[in-house]
C-alpha cells in the first residue's frame, strides 16, 4: 500500500484524487493546496487529510509518493524538493514552461534517484496501448505513418490560455509523447498553426495546428489539434504499416445506434473531456507507477521522456512563428 499526497487541487488534482482513492493499493493521505479550501475539500471528500503548504508535504514521514499536479511552473521546484525528501513522484505534464529552466536545474534533475514518472497518462489508454503492442508485435509490418487527432471540446479561458506556455507546450505535448512512444527518436518537426477563434489569437496563441514530424525510422507522425470541436472531445488514433493499419476510434458510453427517418446509424456524442475520456488510462498510469515504486524498476514516462516532448513543443512553437521546418540535432 503506498501513502501518497496531492500538490495542487485543482482540475488534474480531482482526477488524480479520485483515481488514488480508488486504487486498491494506494491511499490517499495528505492534499495541499495554498488557496482557500480547495486542499481542504478535496481531502474531505475521500477522508484525507490537507494542507496549505507543500513543505509539509515533503516533510511528512507517513508519504511515500507525491503527484504534482500544481502549475507547470511549480513542476521542477515540487519534483526535486520531493526527490530530496526521498518520496516517488508521478509528476504532471509538461515538465516546464522554457527549455531553459530544465537546463538551469539540469545538474539536479540529473542527480534524482528516487522513482520519477511524468503522467503521459496517453500511453496508458486501452485503446492506444493496444494499438502499440500490435504495432510492437509485427502485425502491421513496419510503420510508415502515425496520424493522431486531439480536439477538446471547448477552448479553455483566455486567462489560462495566456499562461499555458501556448498549445504546443499545454496540448500537443500529450502527442508528440504518443509520436515518441511509436515512433521513437523524432528529427524533424514542421508546424502550421491556425487563429480561427479572434479572442484567443488576442493572446498572441494558436487554437489549432497541425504538426508532421519526421522520426529517424523515416516514418511520419501527422498530429491534428484544435481546442474546439463540435462533436466533443475527439480522440483517435491510426497506425498505419507496410502490412496494414490499426484504428482506435474514438470512445461513447455505449454502442447503440439510433436510425429512423431522419438519421442513420446516429449514434450518442464522444465522452465529454479527459477526466471521463481516459479515466481508465489514469489508473493504468498509477498502476504502472505503483507497479514500479514497488518492484523499485524504472518507471515507463521518465525525466528524459518529458524533456524531449518539451523540446518537441518548442521546436514547434519555432516553426509554426518561422513558417520552416526546425531538424533537431
Ligand atoms: N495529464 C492531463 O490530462 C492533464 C490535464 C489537465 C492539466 N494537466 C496539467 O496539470 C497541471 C495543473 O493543471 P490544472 O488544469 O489542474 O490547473 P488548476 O489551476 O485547475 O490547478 C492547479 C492547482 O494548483 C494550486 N497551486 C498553486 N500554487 C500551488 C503551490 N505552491 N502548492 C500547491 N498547489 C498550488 C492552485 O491553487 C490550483 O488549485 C498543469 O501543469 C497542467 O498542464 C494535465
Amino acid at each position: 500500500m503506498l501513502n501518497i499526497a496531492i500538490i495542487g487541487a485543482g482540475r488534474i488534482g480531482h482526477v488524480h484524487a479520485r483515481t488514488v482513492a480508488a486504487h486498491p493499493q494506494a491511499n490517499l493521505a495528505l492534499v495541499c493546496d495554498p488557496f482557500g479550501d480547495a486542499a481542504q475539500k478535496l481531502a474531505s471528500q475521500y477522508g484525507a487529510r490537507s494542507c496549505k503548504d507543500a513543505e509539509e508535504v515533503f516533510a511528512d514521514p507517513e508519504v511515500d509518493a507525491v503527484v504534482v499536479g500544481s502549475p507547470t511552473p511549480l513542476h521542477i521546484p515540487h519534483l526535486l524538493a520531493a526527490a530530496k525528501a526521498d518520496k516517488a513522484v508521478l509528476c504532471e505534464k509538461p515538465i516546464a514552461l522554457d527549455m531553459k529552466d530544465v537546463e538551469a536545474a539540469s545538474a539536479e534533475l540529473d542527480a534524482v534517484t528516487t522513482p520519477v514518472m511524468f503522467g503521459f497518462n496517453r500511453r496508458f489508454d486501452p485503446s492506444f496501448a493496444t494499438v502499440h503492442a500490435a504495432v510492437q508485435d509485427g502485425k502491421i509490418g513496419a510503420l510508415e505513418q502515425l496520424t493522431i487527432i486531439s480536439r477538446d471540446p471547448a477552448a479553455p479561458p483566455a486567462e489560462y490560455i495566456k499562461v499555458s506556455g501556448g498549445i504546443f507546450r499545454d496540448m500537443t505535448i500529450h502527442d508528440f509523447d504518443t509520436a515518441r512512444f511509436f515512433l521513437g527518436d523524432i528529427v524533424e518537426v514542421h508546424a502550421v498553426g491556425q487563429h480561427l477563434d479572434p479572442a484567443i489569437a488576442e493572446t498572441g496563441d494558436f487554437d489549432a495546428a497541425v504538426v508532421t514530424l519526421k522520426a529517424a525510422s523515416g516514418a511520419v507522425a501527422t498530429i491534428i489539434n484544435n481546442r474546439h470541436c463540435a462533436s466533443g472531445y475527439d480522440q483517435r488514433l491510426e497506425a498505419s504499416g507496410r502490412d496494414g493499419a490499426l484504428l482506435a476510434e474514438n470512445v461513447r458510453a455505449h454502442t447503440v445506434r439510433l436510425s429512423n427517418a431522419e438519421v442513420t446509424d446516429a449514434q450518442e456524442p464522444y465522452l465529454d473531456f479527459f477526466l471521463e475520456r481516459y479515466a481508465d488510462a489514469y489508473r493504468l498510469e498509477l498502476s504502472a507507477f505503483i507497479e514500479a515504486v514497488e518492484a523499485g524498476t524504472t518507471p515507463p514516462t521518465g525525466i528524459a521522456d518529458a524533456v524531449a516532448a518539451l523540446r518537441l513543443a518548442e521546436a514547434a512553437t519555432e516553426s509554426a512563428h518561422s513558417g520552416q521546418p526546425v531538424r533537431l540535432a
